[in-house]
């Protein structure tokens, strides 16, 4: 262990040394990521800088989660007013606040009419602090209408997912995750989940019972590999749903938000499912912050006094940024800024991986774009990219991961194509 050095603590940021930064992490943290040798100590807009002052372009964008752009102005704005302002802090929850109010109202406004099959009554929000806890909402939710709602008993709910799924980590949410890495020795696992393959409706069709009460997707696998499913897969899953009166929640917390050039990933597809599910940009990747968002009907079906809650689900601080992220997301026309950009982003990476020996395919939406290498080892390639100056990494193993915020610009497009040659094509 490292000997206890003289250190600003009383802020949260000293400027120590890079080196004193990784011995801090290495001797007091949970070693569960794997990391690069870069400690940012500044990050706006699309760039991140260390203490040398070195910029790296981020095309990562923490997952999607700073997608309007590191440190946003307004967002930034908000959550200053509110803390000046001493009406930030978590408050008991027996109390109504302001920003809770009007965060749930512009969240359930900002998605279309949830499940409309039962009505036009408008859509309800229930809020969390990460994704995952937002995903437990939405099994919940599918668990407690099979109960109610189909007469399932309780305890037999299955709920369909799709192999190469990733939702999040806790121990319900890895129960069903394909890889063996998530879950190996931290059982007993959670049951009711059926996996089925991705993109493959005649098996969703097949793993159907009378136990059956929803369908969990996520409209374009991120963390598995950057795989987008044939086109009328989720008109697919739709149509099932209605069939079997099944819900089916879209999992958007990466895709959502603009990240494919839609608001919402399941507009591609022009479906509406029956939930959705919204975390990382939501709050501007200022402050943790997740929805569930589900008809009015839905939602006063499963959820009644005591049978949810969160300490921070809602507080003050989230509500002030989650409300200052939308407003940003409907006035820069971050969706329409990314299917924009992204086009001529994947135009141009296709070009490159014409030229490249390295290259097996190219796809995506908006800005979220993968390209996949032949030999597997997309890490290889990033960790080149890295010393270029551009932050991405691989998803899956095989495939790099493009997803930079949505506010980048003409140049940044330059100087993230200028590395992507040096490195692919040489
Ligand atoms: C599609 C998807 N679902 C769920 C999660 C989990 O979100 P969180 O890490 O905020 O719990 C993630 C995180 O990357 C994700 O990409």
């Amino acid at each position: 262990m490292t000997a206890m050095r003289k250190i600003n603590y009383f802020s949260g940021f000293s400027n120590e040394k890079d080196q004193t930064i990784f011995n801090l992490e290495k001797d007091y943290g949970a070693h569960h990521y794997e990391r690069i040798d870069l400690v940012v100590r500044h990050a706006k807009g699309c760039w991140l800088t260390d203490e040398k002052g070195h910029k790296y372009l981020d095309c990562l964008a923490a997952y999607s989660a700073a997608n309007p752009g590191h440190h946003h102005p307004t967002i930034v704005n908000a959550v200053m007013d509110a803390l000046i302002g001493n009406y930030a802090s978590v408050l008991s929850n027996v109390v109504f606040t302001d920003p809770l109010g009007i965060f749930l109202s512009e969240a359930a406004g900002f998605a279309p009419q949830m499940a409309p099959r039962f009505g036009n009554q408008g859509n309800k929000v229930l809020p969390k602090n990460g994704g995952v806890e937002s995903v437990e909402t939405a099994i919940k939710t599918m668990r407690y209408y099979g109960f109610k709602k189909k007469k399932i008993e309780d305890g037999k709910q299955q709920i369909i997912v799709f192999d190469g799924n990733f939702h999040g980590r806790t121990i319900s949410v890895i129960s069903f995750s394909s890889s063996k890495k998530y879950k190996e020795g931290f059982g007993p696992l959670t049951p009711g989940f059926v996996s089925v393959e991705f993109g493959n409706i005649e098996a969703v069709k097949k793993a159907i019972t009378p136990n059956t009460c929803g369908i969990l997707v996520e409209p374009f696998q991120g963390e598995g590999g950057m795989r987008i499913p044939p086109k009328g897969f989720l008109k697919g899953l739709r149509e099932l749903a209605d069939e079997n009166d099944l819900l089916l929640v879209c999992d958007e917390i990466q895709v959502g938000m603009g990240r494919t050039g839609k608001k919402f990933c399941f507009e591609h597809e022009g479906i509406v499912p029956d939930g959705v599910i919204l975390g990382k940009a939501l709050s501007g990747g200022l402050v943790p912050l997740s929805v569930f968002i589900t008809s009015a009907f839905i939602m006063d079906m499963v959820f009644s006094k005591g049978s949810d809650g969160s300490t921070f689900g809602g507080y003050p601080l989230a509500c002030v940024a989650g409300t200052a992220a939308l407003k940003v997301f409907e006035e820069e026309k971050l969706a329409e800024q990314s299917a924009k950009k992204g086009k001529i982003l994947k135009q141009r990476i296709e070009a490159i991986a014409k030229r490249s020996t390295h290259v097996k395919e190219v796809r995506g939406k908006g800005l979220f774009i993968g390209i996949e290498v032949k030999d597997g080892n997309a890490m290889e390639f990033c960790r080149k990219l890295f010393k270029l100056g551009l932050i991405v990494n691989d998803s899956h193993g095989h495939t790099i991961r493009i997803s930079p915020p949505l506010v980048i610009n003409e140049e940044e497009m330059d100087f993230l194509m200028e590395q992507l040659e040096k490195v692919l094509v040489g």
